[in-house]
């Protein structure tokens, strides 16, 4: 007690020194903006979205990442599309609340999208959609996914899967093998638990071992009487408390135990979320939700380490989950426009929340790039104004909607092949949407 109380002063006298920091970023996402029911920059919100529906359990969906399937030599063959989605949210969500009933499990799914490798329009068919079945996973043991990456598929061979785990007692991380085979079954490998991971948000994988691991607060909600309190500050005040780790695993059918080495690659970061490796490999993003910016850190590949934080750039929103795209010229950023409704709506005391997606410019700077100032044109509610332009790293709206056309998006994903935009909602009853570029 004497301890969570002396965190509890620090914390507060922290809030004090960063209070001013923090508030730049509470500006922009305590305004409610004149958002339309839904806008998509490609095409046209009403003719080319389409939510998906996938029966009761395909909602609040909180994460998507690619499963790509490659030939021996890495070229491409395939590509399916990973959802992580929980329908008990409203009575189980460690990051905002409320932790009432952890027994419904929540669900991962396999899209295989129609049209491999066309290009132009292809029609959303929701009978590619398939719930995984979770072989060998241990009765009993919760299920409440967050962050998941895959490793690709060389050649047909297995895939390792991490899925961000909120179980009840404490957050871990689930191992799973899914082969191209049989994709619909995800075979069980193993729990892994660790002290640093007890607030683990999402996931990017090194290599089919190891992977960097966000946690998102320092204090969480589990905290015995302080749960409340404790985690809302950090958010609030944007405490710069929170870590990113590297973690490399045993082989799974040694008999060590699976953690082999784990390194903090940032630390003192206010509510480190979302966090994707660049195609290349030499560059990490980091969304600092509090912030309202993505952190781009230079990677030593050999040693994993994030060597450089070498530029950050402000979004109109808290930014949740983040993806390169395939050719890493730009990161997709998916967030949340306003907090006070998502926090409404987590509470249950709100229909809708709105979504907002963006892509930043990541290709490499010209000599002399030149500040944009006129920027994200033609958008309903321009990010222009909101935030300050970063020469060179110019953002632009892909989707944004006031909730009821597409409610509180977490992720963004673009396939390279045929454009379309993939974007889950964390509380969307439909969990996900996908809009196709009108050709
Ligand atoms: C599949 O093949 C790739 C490329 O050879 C390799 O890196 C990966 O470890 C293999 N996956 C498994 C699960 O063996």
């Amino acid at each position: 007690m004497v301890t969570t109380r002396t965190l509890a002063w620090v914390a507060g006298l922290i809030s004090v020194v960063v209070w001013r920091s923090g508030r730049v970023a509470q500006n922009s996402i305590l305004t409610k903006h004149p958002f339309t029911e839904g806008y998509y920059g490609q095409g046209d919100f009403d003719t080319d979205c389409t939510i998906f529906k996938g029966g009761p359990d395909l909602k609040y969906c909180e994460d998507a990442t690619f499963w790509d399937l490659l030939d021996a030599r890495g070229e491409f063959v395939d590509r399916g599309l990973l959802f992580s989605c929980d329908a008990n949210r409203k009575s189980w969500n460690t990051v905002m609340g409320p932790l009432r009933n952890p027994e419904p499990r929540g669900s991962l799914w396999l899209y295989e999208p129609d049209g491999k490798g066309r290009k132009g329009k292809v029609v959303p068919n929701p009978s590619k959609l398939k719930r995984l079945e979770l072989r060998g996973y241990p009765a009993g043991h919760d299920f409440h996914p967050l962050g998941v990456e895959i490793y690709p598929s060389y050649a047909g061979n297995t895939s390792n899967l991490y899925v961000v785990n909120h179980a009840r007692a404490r957050t871990v991380i689930e191992q799973f093998t899914l082969s191209p085979s049989s994709p619909t079954v995800a075979n069980y490998v193993r729990t892994l638990a660790s002290p640093y991971f007890h607030s683990a948000n999402a996931l990017a994988l090194t290599s089919p071992d190891s992977f960097y691991v966000t946690n998102d607060h320092l204090f969480t909600r589990r905290i015995p009487y302080l749960g409340h309190i404790l985690p809302i500050l950090e958010s609030v005040f944007a405490l710069p408390l929170s870590f990113v780790s590297h973690v490399t695993l045993s082989p799974s059918s040694s008999s060590e135990p699976p953690i082999t080495t784990h390194q903090f690659s940032v630390l003192f970061v206010p509510f480190p979320n979302g966090i994707a490796l660049s195609p290349d490999g030499t560059h990490v993003a980091l969304a600092s939700t509090t912030l309202g910016q993505i952190r781009i850190y230079t990677r030593n590949p050999a040693t994993n380490e994030l060597t450089r934080l070498i530029e950050s750039v402000p979004v109109p929103f808290v930014p949740d989950n983040i993806r390169y795209t395939h050719d890493g010229t730009a990161l997709v950023v998916a967030g949340h426009p306003h907090f006070p409704t998502l926090t409404a709506l987590a509470a249950n005391k709100a229909e809708v929340a709105p979504s907002w997606v963006v892509s930043i410019d990541m290709r490499p700077k010209k000599e002399g790039a030149q500040l944009k100032l006129d920027f994200d044109k033609g958008t309903p509610v321009p990010a222009k104004g909101k935030v300050p332009p970063v020469a060179g790293r110019e953002v632009k709206t892909l989707f944004q909607s006031d909730g009821t056309g597409f409610s509180s998006s977490s992720t963004g994903v673009q396939d390279p092949v045929t454009g379309a935009l993939y974007v889950t909602g964390l509380y969307a009853e439909g969990g996900v949407i996908v809009c196709h570029p009108s050709s």
